[in-house]
């Protein structure tokens, strides 16, 4: 069969409201030329992130409704945390409302100034963790995973060779632990093997450095080794899963993502001293030890999404509708980060847009063009986000990538809302001389990407 469906049918719906060139016009020049700045009822299809739009299953709905809302041992949280220890064999479970929470606790335990953490790509929110408490982040991404054109299957890949030797050559007295993100969001939203998660617990076992796996997308990740890396075609996804947490340590996650829910994360680990220090972490800062931030309806929301997340059926819609994607935007002449990745395609900017400049900022005019277009929304991930002044000249540095993320909502949008996005992008493609460079009119002093404005050049 050519056609993907989507495995479920339609409950309920939500209205999108339609507006016109002209509407889109006057809301982007109103918002500063920053999608961010735009209200959500004027986005026709939003493509601003995975985390926490997704929608959620009617067995997760009706799941909620037998949520124990008691303040200390609830059931929600026994049959959240037995489902979490299911999947990663971990004994401590500890809820968080979100994987950020999980991050702050886990490094204000374990870190600190003067220390290192390895990852082979550390998100935006767990660097900028890891960086509060005073620790450096390391990026140790494999070299194919540094070529977006680059055709491989497992560009989310840590450099195995090079963590060792960074390990041996530093010593590891201020590494207190290591990581791995699956899948490598900040990497293309690539894959990681088996094989390169089995060795690079291998070296940190070596070093005698504990091993956490940063899970947001571990199941999407489960799909790519049962599709790619010989040997694993006849597993679970399941199977996979538990395969590859029984290499580390712990974990956190973000479960807006493959838990299938709106809002909640959590904390898992073998350590007894850290996972009690966690703890009390968690109840200065977020909540008692079995509800940590969330609402008993929540942990049953997320058991339930941890349950589905793992069906065949819908992790091969999941990954094949985000390649759809992708394989037609190439054949419209849109330029993206190769292979697809699992969560998101990611627009090449700069090849796109060669007429722009990086300090005039072709991924952020991209984000704009698409909405005036057809009122899409999707977020710049370069020189607006990462983009440097040199402290002594005041010159510009750009970003190594200039590139516009298409993320994709799980089970939110069917196939035509889809090809509806390859059109505008085509139309994008077919008048891409006329669109405008930007500068900034107001720069936030902190992460610009999110309150700046901007105006055309
Ligand atoms: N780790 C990874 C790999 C992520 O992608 C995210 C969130 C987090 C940690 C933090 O989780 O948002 O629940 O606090 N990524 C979202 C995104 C925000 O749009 O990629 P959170």
């Amino acid at each position: 069969m050519r056609t993907i469906i989507e495995p479920f049918k339609i409950k309920m719906v939500e209205s999108l409201r339609m507006t016109t060139r002209e509407e889109r016009e006057r809301i982007i020049a109103e918002a500063g030329h920053n999608l961010f700045l735009v209200k959500s009822q004027d986005v026709l299809i939003d493509l601003l992130t995975d985390s926490g739009t997704g929608s959620m299953s009617d067995r997760q709905w009706a799941s909620m409704i037998l949520g124990d809302e008691a303040y200390a041992g609830s059931r929600s949280f026994f049959r959240f945390a037995d489902k979490v220890r299911e999947i990663t064999g971990f004994k401590h479970v500890i809820p968080t409302h979100q994987g950020r929470a999980a991050e702050h606790i886990l490094f204000g335990v374990v870190t600190k100034k003067g220390d290192v953490v390895p990852n082979n790509t550390h998100f935006d929110t767990t660097r900028a963790n890891i960086e509060n408490t005073g620790a450096v982040a390391l990026d140790l991404v494999c070299p194919e995973g540094k070529n977006p054109q680059l055709v491989a299957p497992f560009k989310g890949n840590m450099d195995v060779e090079k963590l060792d030797q960074f390990l041996t050559n530093r010593g590891t007295t201020n590494v207190p632990l290591g990581m791995i993100t699956i899948t490598n969001n900040a990497s293309g939203g690539q894959p990681v093997s088996m094989d390169n998660i089995r060795r690079t617990a291998q070296v940190y076992r070596k070093h005698g450095i504990p091993f956490f796996i940063d899970a947001c997308r571990f199941a999407e990740n489960a799909y790519f080794i049962k599709t790619r890396e010989p040997g694993y075609a006849d597993k679970s996804l399941l199977q996979i899963a538990q395969e590859a947490f029984s290499y580390a340590d712990g974990c956190t996650m973000s479960a807006k993502k493959d838990a299938l829910v709106n809002i909640g994360g959590f904390l898992a680990m073998n350590n007894d001293d850290w996972a009690h220090q966690s703890q009390a972490h968690l109840i200065l800062t977020e909540g008692f030890v079995t509800y940590g931030g969330l609402a008993g309806r929540d942990l049953d929301a997320m058991a339930q999404g941890l349950t589905e997340v793992l069906e065949e059926d819908y992790m091969h819609y999941r990954i094949r509708s985000t390649q759809y994607l992708g394989e037609h935007l190439n054949a419209v002449g849109v330029p993206t980060y190769q292979p697809a990745g699992g969560h998101a395609i990611y627009v090449d900017a700069k090849a796109f847009l060669p007429h722009i400049p990086a300090h005039q900022y072709p991924g952020q005019a991209l984000t704009v063009a698409m909405y005036i277009e057809g009122g899409i929304r999707a977020v710049e991930i370069g020189s607006v986000m990462f983009g440097k002044e040199d402290p002594a000249t005041g010159t510009f540095i750009p970003a190594p990538n200039e590139l516009v993320r298409l993320a994709i909502p799980r089970r939110v949008y069917t196939q035509s809302h889809i090809d509806y996005v390859i059109e505008v992008m085509e139309m994008v493609a077919a008048n891409r001389d006329k669109v405008r460079g930007l500068r900034f009119k107001y720069r936030a002093p902190v992460l610009p990407h999110f309150t700046s404005t901007f105006e055309p050049v």
